[in-house]
């Protein structure tokens, strides 16, 4: 989408449609209020026949208000005045693109950036509404063979300011559009189906980054590549599949020779559970079980698109977990590349496999911080829902600083410890570790499996089982958590300034 920053003032200036808050009580935005004032009283007199009420996500489209330049003002309800919450913005934002979407608007501008939320910024709410605009405009359509582009989409958007912060706001939509681009890449690999986005299908995808960007150089490590790297842990998984299975390497470059962050994305394009067969019953969603590499591919996309000066290598091992002939029984003992045996005692433990080996490999680059990103454990949307994210690190300064680019996105985590205590959970009789820890804290255990193949750097783990998609009737992937790893690595570029 486009967008621009004006100093207009929404009287005078012409689009399709000016968009102004309204909040509970019948109280007025300043947008609102000169728009009142130009219209000798016209707002208020419709807040009074009780139209709108205010609440987060109510609309109401009036045509020719007198004296306005514009055609069209849109009323948007943002809650409670001065009180206005994150999620009542982008209930507003969401109902706004989806209202404007469907009519005849295709330029908007934007006065909701005045909202007073908590403490953010103006900077914050217009990346924000970048954001939120192209997710309520996002809509999967690759498979379906009637697909109709929408007439007349919302197609650029506005933002009202002072003269002083026109630049700052123009920068802030630029990184909004950047992080939407970045989640509608994860989104899209997330949605399509199993049979499509095999891991060959993601490979070509980051390759395609890779021709996109000069800053990103991708390659692509095929099984036989591993075998030389003896990643027998990664390599039984796949052996239950006949897809082959690829380790991608995308390595962004925007500093000189610092040492890089690396993201290591769980690329499972589907998870049956192996021979430790999952049941039926919702097992489609598991063609999400990729979620964490597309958003390693998202992020990378995005900082690429932003050119950001810091050294990133995205790190994606992709297989399938299906029940072949040849696939992993509960028993077998494998040896990761880190030299450790592992007694499989349940092969739908299988991201754990694929992720301790690409950690292992991960210390090549040399890294500074590595965080993996994976659909690990269904304990975690007990845990947390789908709210937030499950966030356990062996360094207390990286797990607080994810906490803080979580607050900061507003895609936010949750720190589970990772004592110690949990790892007696993964002792096995047969092997140096079992692959799961039985029934008690999953997925404190599940990240406590891999704290043992990152001994060597200072390393993060984001499960997002409860956050890469929706179930139900809006089933779809969210993009997250790309916010949340660009706006960790924004913070490190500004603490390090
Ligand atoms: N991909 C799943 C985790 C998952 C399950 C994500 C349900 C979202 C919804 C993972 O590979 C898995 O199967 N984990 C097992 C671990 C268990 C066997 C210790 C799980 O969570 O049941
Ligand atoms: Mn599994
Ligand atoms: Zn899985």
């Amino acid at each position: 989408m486009q967008y621009f920053v004006t100093t207009n003032s929404p009287a005078t200036h012409l689009t399709d449609c000016i968009v102004v808050a309204v909040f509970e009580q019948g109280e007025l935005s300043p947008g609102a209020g000169i728009i009142d004032l130009q219209s000798n009283g016209y707002i208020k007199k419709i807040i009074e026949r009780g139209d709108i009420s205010g609440k987060a996500g109510q609309t109401l489209l009036l045509q020719d208000v007198a004296n306005i330049t514009s055609p069209r003002v849109l009323l948007v309800g943002c809650g409670k005045k001065e009180k206005t919450t994150e999620n009542d913005f982008n209930k507003a934002i969401t109902a706004v693109a989806q209202l404007l979407n469907e009519s005849g608007c295709t330029d908007a501008s934007s006065c909701l950036t005045e909202v007073v939320i908590n403490t953010r910024t103006t900077s914050w709410k217009v990346r924000q509404s970048m954001i939120t605009t192209e997710t309520a405009l996002y809509k999967y359509t690759q498979t379906k063979s009637d697909a109709k582009p929408q007439l007349n989409p919302l197609a650029r958007l506005g933002f009202f300011a002072q003269d002083n912060e026109a630049a700052e706001l123009e920068q802030a939509a630029q990184t909004g559009q950047a992080i939407a681009n970045g989640m509608n890449l994860a989104r899209e690999l997330g949605n399509l189906p199993g049979n499509i986005c095999t891991p060959t299908y993601i490979a070509d995808q980051a390759v395609e980054l890779g021709k996109r960007f000069d800053s990103v150089t991708t390659t692509v490590l095929e099984e036989a590549d591993m075998a030389e790297l003896k990643m027998g842990s990664f390599l039984s998984v796949s052996r239950g599949s006949r897809e082959p299975a690829k380790l991608i390497t995308m390595n962004y470059k925007g500093a000189g020779d610092e040492r890089p962050v690396v993201l290591v994305g769980k690329g499972l394009t589907f998870d049956a559970g192996g021979i430790s067969l999952k049941p039926s019953q919702g097992m489609d969603e598991m063609k999400y079980d990729m979620c964490g590499s597309a958003s390693v591919l998202g992020t990378i996309a995005a900082i690429a698109e932003l050119n950001l000066p810091i050294n990133v290598v995205g790190v994606v091992p992709s297989s399938e977990n299906l029940p072949d002939g040849d696939a992993n029984k509960p028993g077998d003992i494998v040896t990761s590349m880190a030299g450790k045996t592992i007694e499989i005692l349940n092969t739908d433990a299988e991201g754990r496999l694929l992720l301790c080996d690409a950690l292992t490999y991960s210390e090549r680059f040399n890294p500074e911080i590595v965080i993996d990103i994976a659909t690990l454990t269904g304990a975690i949307i007990v845990a947390l829902g789908n709210q937030a994210t499950g966030l356990m690190a062996n360094n207390q300064q990286l797990a607080d600083d994810l906490l803080q680019a979580g607050n900061d996105s507003f895609d936010r985590t949750w720190q589970l410890p990772l004592w110690e205590d949990y790892q007696q959970q993964l002792d096995s009789n047969f092997a140096d570790i079992a692959n799961v820890g039985g029934k008690e804290a999953g997925s404190v255990t599940a990240a406590c499996f891999l704290a043992r193949f990152t001994e060597k750097f200072t390393w993060a783990h984001l499960d997002i089982a409860g956050t890469a998609w929706n179930s139900g009737k809006a089933k779809g992937a969210t993009g997250r958590p790309v916010p949340l790893l660009v706006q960790y690595l924004l913070n490190r570029i500004s603490d390090k300034n």
